[in-house]
């Protein structure tokens, strides 16, 4: 199985990504990591938590930052309740944190392995921490699969995406790192929406898919008509199912000042860089294709 480092924000979307992740037999979780984004720190670690207890699996889960290197915070409670996981109700016993902060796990959860992918659904800020505090993990990584950015236009403003927009600082480290990125951004997650008539099938899919449901219906991206995009289970739908996008390699920069603050910018020419890339960009998705996958993995989750 391949190994998997998640670093994420729950989040209705993350909670879906870290379902899909927790579940995949050849995806091997060996930590998550939270960080203030759609809600604020105690909270993402929480809602990491819930899900690890609801599956009954004995991932380590360590708390990160509780705000952006420089700008900030500003949560996305708009979008994803107050809670950041609305709509079922997990109970209040679900454990804590290990006692290491998240650079220090992901310092050690990385160094432990010869090779493992990185898999951040929510801002960069922990990824930025580690990298400053310890380069030396970067050669123990295959490549970080990243949902974030856009080069089709923002959410957050007319350019930015909102993980990037959150903390471009932390963007921008994590882009010129050197380190093999996989950007996973509104160009396909916008495409990738959930429809109505995958969502409706979910409650018969057993808990999971009950669970699922109830907070899909509670997220305020997308709507009944159209449907939501599952922005941050794109990333795990990559690593298992590579076919279904359309990448194209580029370099990528990360405006942070200014008004495009929160904006990558990608040398589509690639001219301006020399022809040097530092990232893959997913600009393609077969979206049929990722609703068939998604009920098909619910229904195969025992619970
Ligand atoms: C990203 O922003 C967050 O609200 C979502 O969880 C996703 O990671 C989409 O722009
Ligand atoms: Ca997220």
């Amino acid at each position: 199985a391949l190994k998997i480092i998640m670093d994420s924000d729950p989040g209705i979307d993350d909670a879906a990504a870290i379902t899909m992740a927790l579940n995949n037999p050849n995806l091997d979780v060996k930590l998550i990591t939270a960080v203030a984004g759609n809600v604020t720190v105690d909270k993402t670690t929480a809602n990491v938590l819930k899900l690890v207890h609801f599956f009954d699996q004995d991932v380590p889960v360590a708390a990160g930052a509780a705000e952006p290197l420089i700008k900030p915070f500003e949560d996305a409670a708009r979008i994803h309740g107050e809670s950041g996981m609305p709509g079922y109700d997990f109970g209040d016993d679900y454990g804590q944190p290990i006692a290491k902060t998240a650079v220090e796990a992901l310092h050690d959860a990385i160094m432990a392995e010869d090779e493992v992918t990185l898999v951040p659904t929510g801002s960069y800020t922990n990824i930025a921490l580690l990298f400053k505090q310890y380069p030396e993990v970067k050669s123990h990584i295959k490549q970080i699969v990243a949902m974030g950015g856009s080069i089709s236009g923002g959410n957050m403003t007319s350019v930015a995406e909102f993980n990037v927009f959150t903390d471009p600082d932390a963007a921008a480290i994590m882009y010129n790192s050197g380190v093999p990125i996989v950007m996973v951004g509104l160009d396909v997650t916008l495409k990738a929406l959930l429809t109505p008539a995958t969502i409706e099938q979910l409650p018969a899919l057993g808990e999971t898919g009950k669970m699922l449901h109830g907070l899909i219906t509670h997220y305020n991206d997308g709507n009944e008509e159209s449907g939501h995009p599952m922005h941050d289970v794109n990333t795990i739908y990559y690593l298992l199912h590579p076919e279904s996008y359309t990448t194209k390699e580029m370099w990528v920069d990360v405006q942070t000042s200014g008004p495009a603050i929160g904006a990558t910018v990608a040398d589509v020419r690639g001219a301006y860089h020399d022809g040097k890339t530092n990232a893959k960009v997913c600009v393609d998705i077969d979206d049929k294709a990722f609703n068939e996958w998604f009920l098909a993995e619910v229904e195969k989750i025992e619970k």
